[in-house]
């Protein structure tokens, strides 16, 4: 499904990422794995960058061949971390990554950006959001300040972000066929999965007796590959929930279903 592409997977050390860089591999891409840490055995070629730094985006660019045929951005800093710096990663620097990436970007190249059901909010963010386009580094404390993001809500206003930005950039590069797309997992069982059951507390545990199992990387690999792939090209702006059926439970119970 992948064959001769070249593709850029972000996060590729640890759980989602590392699923996805495998399948891939084993669809028959070139894979050039980015990560802050190493990954324990690294199958093919890897880069390491620190996402929250843009001086490391930049150097990381630097070193991409010219022509690249998908980017996977999945790295991500789970709701226990500082509210800054979940910003920095898991906005800031995907964008920052992404828009310097588009040069190299070959025609018809796909974008996956791994959001989250906690984006689920995003209608009542508007103000932040928007007042987010044009954040820079340094600002981000005096953002998070003003705006009342501290603690997991940095998390969740992230992923919101993120998926608004997604649907925003359904046509962007349309001349070129490139495209951009999310994917949100519920729960799944990686490193992160504990950071949010302890952030959520009470409320995660109501969601996991919804649920039948968490998820697993190997449930949300397939669709980001899915969604890498050519097979996928006329599917724009979209934010797919992956996520053993708890968005549509969501939004029933939301708006006064069963
Ligand atoms: N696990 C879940 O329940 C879940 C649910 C919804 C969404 N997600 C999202 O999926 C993505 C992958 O998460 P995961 O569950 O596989 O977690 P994970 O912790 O296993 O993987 C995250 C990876 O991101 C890397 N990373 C963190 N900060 C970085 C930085 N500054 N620069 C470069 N790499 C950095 C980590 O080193 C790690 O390898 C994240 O964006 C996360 O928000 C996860």
């Amino acid at each position: 499904m992948l064959q001769g592409k070249t593709l850029v997977i972000t996060g590729a050390s640890s759980g989602i990422g590392a699923a996805t860089a495998a399948l891939a591999t084993s669809y028959g891409a070139q894979v050039i794995a980015v990560d802050i840490n190493r990954p324990a055995q690294a199958a093919g070629e890897f880069i390491q960058a620190d996402l929250s730094d843009r001086a490391s985006i930049d150097q990381l660019i630097g070193r991409l061949p010219s022509s690249i045929d998908g980017l996977a951005n999945i790295a991500g800093l789970p709701p226990t971390r500082p509210a800054a710096d979940v910003i920095k990663v898991n906005l800031l620097g995907l964008k920052h990554l992404t828009t310097q990436l588009v040069p190299k970007l070959s025609d018809g190249a796909s974008i996956v950006n791994l959001a989250s059901l906690a984006g689920l909010g995003w209608p009542q963010s508007k103000q932040a959001i928007e007042a987010s386009e044009t954040l820079a580094p340094q600002d981000v404390e005096a953002f998070c300040k003003l705006h009342g993001i501290d603690g997991a809500r940095s998390y969740f206003f992230s992923k919101e972000a993120l998926i608004v930005w997604t649907m925003q950039n359904r046509w962007t590069w349309r001349e070129r066929g490139i495209r951009m797309n999310a994917v949100s997992p519920g729960p799944v069982d990686t490193p992160i999965l504990k950071d949010f059951l302890q952030t959520l507390g009470a409320r995660a545990e109501q969601d996991m007796r919804t649920m039948d199992r968490p998820g697993q990387p190997s449930d949300i690999a397939p669709v980001v590959c899915f969604m890498l792939s050519d097979r996928s090209a006329w599917i724009r702006g979209t934010n797919i929930p992956t996520d053993g059926g708890m968005f549509a439970d969501v939004q029933l119970q939301m708006n006064g279903f069963h």
